[in-house]
């Protein structure tokens, strides 16, 4: 086997999808302390509140209680090297999301046994349909008192329509905590808070029959757990690793991040079953993660991640072939060669200069603005990556400068912030106006902070008279120009020069998509 092979099966690269609050940070910073990538558990956190302190655009961030960034954090597990891909936990921030959730194989969904489905989740799990996105699932804070197991897995089968597969069975809840079975090995792991380390660090039972465990949990406990156990295999389905790996089965843990419980139990799991890099599409045909040539696409820009560095960061995920610092590599959008020297890898602990990078990692590729979000890179052949893609935004708004003067500083900003996806800039072809567009109210005041900030201009956001915006695409080129000249009052170019018809009305858009059947209205622009 080649060694691309032997890495790329090595990788499990994945993201953890949840509504804020049910215990992504703390259960991501578990996952880190298992993998030996932290020392001690609050580093997480700790590393955020450093980032506050040194990047004064995220004290806004901050203000807010809310994570506007998104990072990667490598981390090796047994003979895995694992990659998680962190995801902005606010609704404002969902586009940002969507594409991370296209360089993953799989992911990690969070549900809180208290508040179960929650809204997020499940648009979050709409996005992972889009490419049946294999899904584990961990059920947490089981120290809480919470809703019954049976109804949580009911729910998640109803709400998010994917089977549930327990793999660990509480035994009590809240106070009553003992401990989870494991159905497929049938060990008993006792709950012991703070503990749970390692395999040492816990009390395991290898079986319910166990001399000891009846003591440990209670007589009455036991027996009723039996009961339930009947019942809940009769109800449910037993793991099935196709199935999972087609996205219609979910395979459930129940655990508590903070207490460091069923959380191995999870990791371990996932190390055996989620995917390693899967073939992916390209315009022209599938690439496999085996093949020499190093193949990927951006999913992800970055600007100012580091205000000592000043730069823009291009997130890469590799999807085929090795990596080096120095290997040449056809920008495919623009035709260019780019000499790919200084790339970063994302270890747990910070960021370093990668010294290779294999399918399914990511790498950080420094960037003046040539590459936007969606572009694909290979080592000569002109491969474009599918499906990243840009979405319309909801909200729009005009950009009004106080200082009149600084009009380039202020199209610089803008274009440079929509490279990073958050936000999307339009110039309409009629007026001078800058407008701009967002999938949330927050963005707009992300923006005009990041604005003055890091290009010292100071700009308000205005209503303007836009409801909706889509993509214009047509085959023909007489009839695209006869559109344009029609409707010329409400189009635009985007960052990228893309034609963008700014719908004043929903009724406006429907007359001009009627009034011109051979153009295409897109929702989302695919950054091809
Ligand atoms: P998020 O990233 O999904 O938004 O969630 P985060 O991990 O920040 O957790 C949200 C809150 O839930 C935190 O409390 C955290 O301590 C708590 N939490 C996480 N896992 C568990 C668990 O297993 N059991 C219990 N009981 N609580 C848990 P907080 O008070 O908001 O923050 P903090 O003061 O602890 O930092």
């Amino acid at each position: 086997m080649s060694d691309v092979s032997l890495q790329a099966r090595r990788r499990r690269t994945f993201a953890i999808i949840s509504h804020p609050d049910a215990g992504k940070t703390t259960l991501t910073e578990k996952l880190l302390l298992f993998g030996g990538a932290i020392q001690m558990a609050g580093s997480v956190k700790g590393r955020k509140a450093a980032r506050h302190a040194t990047s004064d655009w995220m004290a806004l961030e901050q203000e807010r209680g809310i994570s506007v960034t998104s990072s990667v954090m490598q981390f090796p597990y047994g003979d895995c090297i694992v990659n998680l891909l962190d995801t902005p936990g606010h609704a404002d921030f969902g586009e940002d999301t969507y594409r991370v959730l296209t360089a993953v194989d799989s992911a990690l969904m969070v549900i809180d046994v208290a508040k179960g489905v929650e809204e997020r989740t499940i648009k979050l799990m709409e996005v992972c349909r889009l490419r049946d996105t294999p899904i584990m699932t961990f059920i947490n804070k089981l120290d809480r008192e919470g809703r019954e197991p049976i109804e949580l897995l009911d729910e998640v089968e109803s709400v998010l329509g994917i089977q549930c597969a327990p793999v660990t069975w509480p035994i009590g809840m809240g106070k009553r905590l003992k401990g989870v079975v494991h159905l497929i090995t049938g060990e008993v792991h006792l709950y012991e808070p703070g503990r749970n380390f390692t395999r040492q660090d816990s009390t395991i039972f290898p079986s319910l029959d166990a001399p000891g465990l009846a003591e440990r949990i209670g007589e009455s406990m036991l027996a009723d757990l039996r009961d339930e156990l009947e019942l809940v295999q009769g109800a449910s389905h037993p793991f099935d690793l196709d199935e999972y790996l087609a996205g219609r089965q979910t395979p459930v843990f129940f655990g508590s991040g903070i207490n460091n419980f069923g959380v191995q139990l999870l990791l371990d799991f996932f190390i055996e079953h989620a995917p390693a890099p899967q073939p992916r599409a390209t315009t022209t045909r599938i690439v496999d993660p085996a093949e020499p040539r190093l193949t990927g696409f951006v999913f992800k820009i970055q600007a100012n991640m580091d205000p000592k560095h000043r730069d823009r960061v291009a997130f890469m995920r590799v999807c085929s072939g090795r990596f080096e610092p120095g290997i040449k590599t056809l920008h495919v959008r623009s035709g260019k060669e780019m000499k790919l020297a200084n790339a970063l890898t994302f270890l747990a602990s910070d960021r370093e200069l990668a010294v290779e990078a294999w399918p399914g990692d990511v790498i950080g590729i420094h960037n003046h603005g040539t590459i936007a979000i969606g572009d694909s890179f290979s080592e000569g052949e002109p491969l474009t990556f599918t499906g990243i893609p840009n979405f319309a935004p909801e909200l729009f708004r005009r950009a009004r400068l106080k200082d009149p003067l600084k009009l380039k500083q202020l199209q610089k900003g803008l274009t440079q912030l929509s490279e990073e996806g958050a936000t999307q800039f339009f110039r309409p072809l009629m007026s001078n106006d800058l407008i701009l567009g967002a999938v949330g109210t927050l963005q707009f005041d992300v923006a005009a902070y990041r604005l003055k900030d890091e290009y010292g201009v100071e700009a308000v956001f205005e209503p303007v008279s836009v409801a909706t915006a889509r993509w214009v695409y047509c085959q023909d080129a007489k009839k695209l120009e006869e559109f344009r000249e029609k409707n010329a009052m409400n189009l635009a170019l985007d960052a990228a020069d893309q034609l963008v018809y700014l719908a004043p009305t929903r009724v406006n858009l429907q007359l001009a998509q009627e009034r011109a059947p051979a153009v295409a209205f897109r929702a989302t622009r695919e950054t091809a």
